[in-house]
């Protein structure tokens, strides 16, 4: 990474500015069911507590578009974060008030203080220059963590670094050096698998993956766009028929650069969008009217381990299937039983396809699972990330 990280700065003494993601699922009564961003963000946090640094963590939680909303609060971080950290960690109680105000200014070295949830502020949101001004404030340094929101230009992951001087944290770090390797130095057979409802959501990233892989695994929803493009009945499953050109022309673009592009061969097919519901396995050619696909059948899921097992680097991005249904689960959780075996570098993208990992209880077994849903997807496109233009480089 050609970034400064804040390695490359002396910190000892000062007012630290750290953007991180805390945003955390919960359940009904607020406890966080997935810590796993918080764990993350804590290398950064202890190397600037050992080196003397004045902490103040800031973070967005949900979209509370501006308004204060209790179910929003980072109450529930800042109690995880004691936790992991073995020291209080104080919330203030708004993000550029009073409180914040009264924090910041008496922090001591070591200790660590976190703001409330930024998104309290439109504001941060809309990257207004005050706003952010106003936050830049309370430190002399910023280092941005924030992985996971890397790709939104708001004011507490890009705007601040217009006041203050702006480095990396190791998170940010590490999710560039294994993306970026893979991307721009991957040991082949370099393979992507990618899954997910629509081909809409995924152009940017096929095509740019199609300059890069040998192998491209395509499954999930967008399947069955492809498979109407080559003039089949897929019933009643998700389709874009405005997409199907569309399909067509990656399908040419994948062999005129001499990718494979690989699609399921059979799939799982339900009567109804039920978790109970009848099911079969039929071949791609012949999905029946009245009925929807579901998942990769049991063929493909042969046909892509083959595949899998003689890959160098994999990427994959996107759940092959309904895997929050357990009928339809076992395509997802049949590739990532097979990944977390094979002899290779591996690194699941953020959001669903981390999700099915962890459901699968195998989070431990890849080489990098990305902490960023929307992040990696468009790091994975090739799009610069304003959270990280932003920094200093090296
Ligand atoms: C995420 O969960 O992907 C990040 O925290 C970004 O959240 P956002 O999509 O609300 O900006």
């Amino acid at each position: 990474m050609n970034k400064k990280t804040v390695r490359d700065i002396d910190v000892k003494g000062k007012k630290v500015l750290v953007r991180c993601d805390f945003n955390v699922p919960q359940d009904e009564n607020g406890n966080i069911t997935d810590n796993r961003r918080i764990v993350s963000s804590l290398p950064t946090i202890k190397y600037l507590m050992e080196n003397g640094a004045k902490i103040i963590l800031c973070s967005h939680l949900g979209r509370p578009k501006g308004e204060v909303k209790k179910e929003f609060s980072l109450a529930p971080v800042a109690k995880e974060l004691s936790k992991q950290l073995g020291i209080e960690v104080k919330l203030a109680k708004d993000v550029i008030g009073e409180s914040a105000k009264e924090l910041t200014s008496n922090i001591k070295e070591g200790e660590v203080v976190l703001l409330e949830n930024v998104r309290f502020h439109r504001e941060e949101t809309d990257n207004d220059p005050e706003f952010a001004k106003k936050l830049a404030s309370f430190a002399d340094v910023f280092v941005n963590d924030a992985f996971g929101t890397a790709h939104r230009a708001h004011a507490s992951t890009a705007g601040v670094a217009n006041y203050l001087p702006a480095v990396s944290g190791f998170l940010i770090e590490k999710e560039l050096n294994f993306m970026g390797n893979a991307l721009e130095n991957p040991e082949r057979p370099f393979v992507a698998i990618l899954g997910g409802k629509k081909v809409s959501d995924k152009i940017g990233v096929i095509d740019s993956l199609l300059e890069k892989v040998d192998t491209l695994i395509i499954g999930g929803g967008m399947a069955y766009t492809f498979f109407k493009a080559m003039g089949y009945n897929v019933g009643n499953s998700i389709c874009e028929l405005d997409k199907l050109d569309l399909a067509t022309e990656l399908m040419e673009k994948a062999k005129a650069k001499g990718v494979k592009l690989m699609l399921p061969v059979d799939t799982k097919v339900g009567k109804e969008f039920d978790k109970d519901t009848e099911s079969k396995i039929v071949k791609y050619t012949e999905i029946p009217d009245g009925w929807e696909g579901f998942d990769i059948g049991t063929e493909t899921i042969k046909m892509y381990e083959e595949e899998l097992k003689k890959a160098k680097t994999v990427v994959w991005n996107g759940p092959v299937g309904l895997f929050e249904f357990e009928q339809f689960a076992v395509g997802t959780n049949s590739i990532a039983k097979c990944l977390a075996n094979v002899d290779a570098i591996t690194i699941i993208g953020g959001g669903d396809s981390a999700a099915a990992i962890e459901k699968a209880g195998l989070s431990d077994k890849f080489s990098h699972i990305s902490t960023g849903g929307g992040a990696s997807l468009e790091f994975l496109e090739g799009k610069k990330l304003p959270g990280i233009e932003c920094l200093q480089d090296k």
